[in-house]
This record gives C-alpha cells, sequence and structure tokens, in this order.
C-alpha cells in the first residue's frame, strides 16, 4: 500500500488562542470513517481541539471542514509502525500537546482460507500499529504528568472467530495489552480506557450476515465520550454489551463451541 506524503493542514478558519483556559487536545487515530468520525465530531462538540489520522486524506478534508472547533489532520498509515509515532510526534507538536489520544484504526477481512497475506496485514495494523502508538503515548504522558490513553478494541476479542482469527487475537491483544499498561501506571495520574463495541453500523460490518444490537455511530460516539469524560477503564458500547461479555466468559466451552458451529453454518 502506498503511503500518501504527510499532510499537516490547520482548520481553514481562524485559530482562537485562548491564553487562560486552552481547550483540551485530543488524538484519533482512524478518523475518516465510522466510529472514528462520529468521535471526533461528538469530541468537537465537547470543546476538544482535535488532531485527526487516517489514510484517506480526502475524507479527513471533508471531516476538518464540518467541525465547529480547529482540527490538524495528518495522514497516516498505522501498517508502518515507526513512521506513524513520527507522525503522531508531529502531529502532537502542531496541536501544541495533546492529552488524550484515541488508538481506533482498524481492519477486519474475513479469511476463511487463512491467507497469510490478510492475518498478517489485519496484525500488523490491529496490533503492532496499535502497541507502536500506545507505547509511545504512554512515554509522552509520563514526562507531561497527566494524559489519557483509549483504544478501541472489541467484544470480538473475547472469543475466537472462526472467520477471521487474526481479527479476534488482535483484538485480545489489545485489550491485554492495555490491561498490561493499566496496572503499569496504577500510581500515575495517567488513565487507560479499554473500548469494546459490539456491533456499531459502520462500513467495516456492511455485508456481514450476523449482526444485531446495532448502535449508529452517533450513539457509539456519545457512549464514548461519557465514558472518557469518567475515566473508566473498560467499556461496552452498547452497554447491553457487557451482558454479552459476561455469558463469554462464564459459557462452558463445550456450549460455546456448538453455537458458534451453527452461526457459522
Ligand atoms: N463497527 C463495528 O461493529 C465494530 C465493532 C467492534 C470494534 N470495532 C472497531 O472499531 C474501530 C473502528 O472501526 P469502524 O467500525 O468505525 O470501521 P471503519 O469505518 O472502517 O473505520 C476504520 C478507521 O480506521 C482507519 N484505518 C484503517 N486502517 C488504517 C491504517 N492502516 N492506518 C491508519 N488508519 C487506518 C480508517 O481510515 P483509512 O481507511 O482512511 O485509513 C478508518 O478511519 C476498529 O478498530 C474496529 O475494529 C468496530
Amino acid at each position: 500500500m502506498q503511503l500518501r506524503p504527510p499532510l499537516l493542514r490547520l482548520c481553514g478558519g481562524t485559530i482562537k488562542i485562548r491564553m487562560i483556559f486552552p481547550p483540551p487536545r485530543a488524538v484519533i487515530i482512524g478518523a475518516s470513517s465510522g466510529i472514528g468520525r462520529a468521535l471526533a465530531v461528538q469530541l468537537a462538540q465537547d470543546g476538544y481541539s482535535l488532531g485527526l489520522t487516517a489514510r484517506r486524506l480526502d475524507l479527513l478534508e471533508t471531516l476538518q471542514k464540518e467541525l465547529p472547533s480547529p482540527a490538524v489532520i495528518q495522514t497516516m498509515d498505522a501498517a508502518n509502525p515507526e513512521e506513524s509515532v513520527k507522525l503522531l510526534e508531529e502531529l502532537i507538536g502542531v496541536l501544541g500537546g495533546m492529552d488524550l489520544i484515541v488508538i481506533n484504526a482498524g481492519i477486519n477481512k474475513p479469511n476463511p482460507d487463512l491467507l497469510w497475506e490478510y492475518e498478517k496485514e489485519i496484525t500488523q495494523i490491529n496490533a503492532v500499529g496499535f502497541m507502536a502508538l500506545a507505547d509511545f503515548s504512554v512515554r509522552y504522558f509520563l514526562e507531561k504528568g497527566s494524559g489519557h490513553l483509549a483504544a478501541v478494541s472489541s467484544i470480538a476479542g473475547l472469543i475466537g472467530s472462526p472467520r477471521s482469527p487474526a481479527y479476534s487475537a488482535s483484538k485480545a491483544f489489545m485489550a491485554t495489552y492495555m490491561e498490561g499498561l493499566r496496572f503499569k501506571l496504577a500510581q500515575s495520574p495517567i488513565a487507560v480506557t479499554d473500548l469494546r463495541p459490539g456491533f456499531v453500523d459502520t462500513p467495516m460490518i456492511q455485508g456481514a450476515k450476523f449482526r444485531f444490537w446495532m448502535a449508529s455511530t452517533e450513539k457509539a460516539a456519545l457512549q464514548i465520550s461519557r465514558a472518557l469524560r469518567k475515566r473508566r477503564k473498560v467499556v461496552y458500547i452498547t452497554r447491553r454489551w457487557l451482558l454479552a461479555a459476561w455469558l463469554l466468559k462464564f459459557m462452558p466451552r463445550f456450549v460455546l463451541e456448538r453455537i458458534v458451529s451453527r452461526v457459522k453454518r
């Protein structure tokens, strides 16, 4: 995949310099569509100055024009972790700092034939890219003395997926990694939030046969924004997915296997 040249642009309008109470600054990795895009709109309404990244520049530019507050945009491919970290550092510089980062970028590709190319790409973006950006952010927040790291894992991380094992495994990786970071940062002022959506109506799940309890992106973004404000540790989006999580945790594995093989058919 070809990486677009890095591009930094400030919102067309005037940027008000608020000397006394500068607005909080949030970066969203993967803001061009779906949950990340809706969250950008929500956080802008909440008063954040935003740094927004994704691969598709045209979508970021359209979003930038729609937002009520200033936003800096930056093309970034999370499949390239070292370069992504460098670009994030530049973005933070232009934004004037970072108080919150939401690592939302992710892909899912059904892979019934276990094509290595797909398994590798999913793992590279969802797990390796996430880890590089999360580690950099934690180091940044430790130096700054405060901050909030959040990332979008999934309810899918609680059960192996027969259609896309790499996807469910990458989400389990994210959840466990964030737990490790949370334990590491327990005595610090830095918060870590694991956001676990069920089904959200986004391009990612278009065409999926098996979907229920679907939330709109707006509803998901609103619940995420509330959870971030409360600095929650683990959040199910929407809340009813907590019930599914509980079932997945305690259901005997042989029952689960039967259900999964029925759904697969
Ligand atoms: N929708 C659901 O039901 C659901 C459920 C559970 C978890 N999730 C998780 O929610 C997150 C957002 O997904 P979504 O449903 O909103 O899907 P989406 O509309 O496809 O959004 C995915 C976002 O990630 C970005 N992205 C993908 N690959 C990237 C890369 N290599 N580098 C940088 N950015 C990249 C995309 O931007 P570009 O393509 O422009 O780069 C886009 O902004 C994902 O992590 C997904 O696993 C979704």
